[in-house]
């Protein structure tokens, strides 16, 4: 991830959608990276329960059932609510009072030349997103920065043009109703983190549509079992066919876990057909067995106090409201709404 100038912490904002169990992609590729800006920066992460109904607007009951699920697992790697601001967008309504005020002074080919806009509608044949909602989805997200007056946006390189419309948004409320030398919003930054890597069961790029996930609130007999079944190369049918690591599935994960003298090893002893698959794979198990297994029995000990994960989501929740609310007794005032009576 590209680092922030160093220095002075920073006000760091960033949201997931609940729309399904968080994998291992979600932990290489997002989480991980919030945990190194947490001890550095001021950090507001929060569960993005409007975004998931934009395009998941039909089965609000999936949003409910995985929105704690999602929380947990932050809490279970790490995501600390002593240093990091933990809420759910819908409890703070102050994102939606901006929504509507940004909302009047953007311009409709702003939204619409939002390359996700037309990918997505595309995508998504099956849903109808040609919403007013889906359209200014991306002017959600950059209230949601705004409000908090974040600098900096950790996000995948597909949310990268939401963090530009932000700035361009926050460039014109500033030029529409402050002074040049008073803006009120800042223009945050987008720290982009790497493309996530992380290779699904199969070969493919980890995700739920796949079904080639390992999900973090898994157990451990069903992440083993779904790793002794992978696929391997296909020329090793018999245990004494030699094969190739770049045919394998499994080599992909070997690239992320293992050492340098592990991999060597491997590449010996596929090719002559030296060791059999099931001892290559048990290999990196072990390497995943450490990783996930302290975060799956965090989660256990977490999910089993659901009145404490309430406690936490509940003050962060009113933290963000706080926050939320500094900024809109601002936008008030410069909108000449402070009517005060
Ligand atoms: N749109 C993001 C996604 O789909 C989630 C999100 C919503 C977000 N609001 C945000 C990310 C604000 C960063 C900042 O992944
Ligand atoms: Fe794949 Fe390892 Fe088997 Fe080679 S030995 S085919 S790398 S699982």
């Amino acid at each position: 991830m590209s680092d922030l100038p160093s220095g002075k912490p920073m006000r760091v904002l960033s949201g997931m959608r609940p729309t399904g169990r968080l994998h291992l992609g979600h932990l290489k590729g997002v989480l991980e990276n919030w945990l190194r800006l947490q001890p550095l920066h001021r950090c507001f992460f929060f569960a993005a329960d409007w975004h998931a109904l934009t395009t998941d607007y039909a089965t609000p009951d999936i949003v409910r059932r995985t929105i704690w699920d999602m929380l947990i697992d932050w809490l279970a790697v790490g995501i600390d609510p002593d240093k990091s601001t933990i809420f759910i967008q819908s409890e703070v309504p102050e994102h939606a009072e901006l929504h509507l005020l940004f909302s009047f002074i953007t311009p409709l080919p702003w939204l619409e030349r939002v390359p996700t806009y037309k990918d997505q509608i595309e995508q998504l044949r099956e849903k109808d997103l040609g919403t007013y909602g889906f359209l200014g989805y991306p002017l959600l997200q950059s209230a949601d920065i705004l409000i908090y007056m974040a600098d900096a946006v950790p996000v995948g390189e597909d949310q990268v043009p939401h963090v530009e419309l932000t700035r361009e948004v926050a460039r014109r409320f500033n030029h529409l109703y402050r002074k040049p030398e008073q803006p009120l919003f800042p223009e945050p930054q987008a720290l982009l983190m790497p493309a996530a890597k992380t290779p699904g069961l199969d070969g493919r790029k980890m995700s739920k549509s796949y079904s080639n996930t390992i999900d973090i609130a898994e157990d451990w007999a069903t992440t083993e079992k779904k790793v002794k079944t992978m696929p391997t190369d296909p020329a090793r049918v018999k245990r004494t066919d030699p094969g190739s690591p770049e045919k394998c599935p499994v080599w992909e994960f070997h690239r992320i876990y293992s050492s340098e003298e592990e991999r060597a090893w491997v590449r010996d002893g596929c090719t002559t057909a030296g060791i059999g698959c099931l001892e290559c794979k048990q290999v990196f198990l072990k390497r995943l067995e450490a990783e996930l297994q302290p975060i799956r029995s965090r989660r256990a000990d977490i999910a089993a106090r659901p009145d404490d994960v309430h406690d936490i989501v509940r003050a962060g929740n009113e933290k963000a409201r706080h926050e939320a609310a500094r900024t809109m007794d601002k936008v008030r005032r410069t909108l000449k709404m402070d009517y005060r009576v």
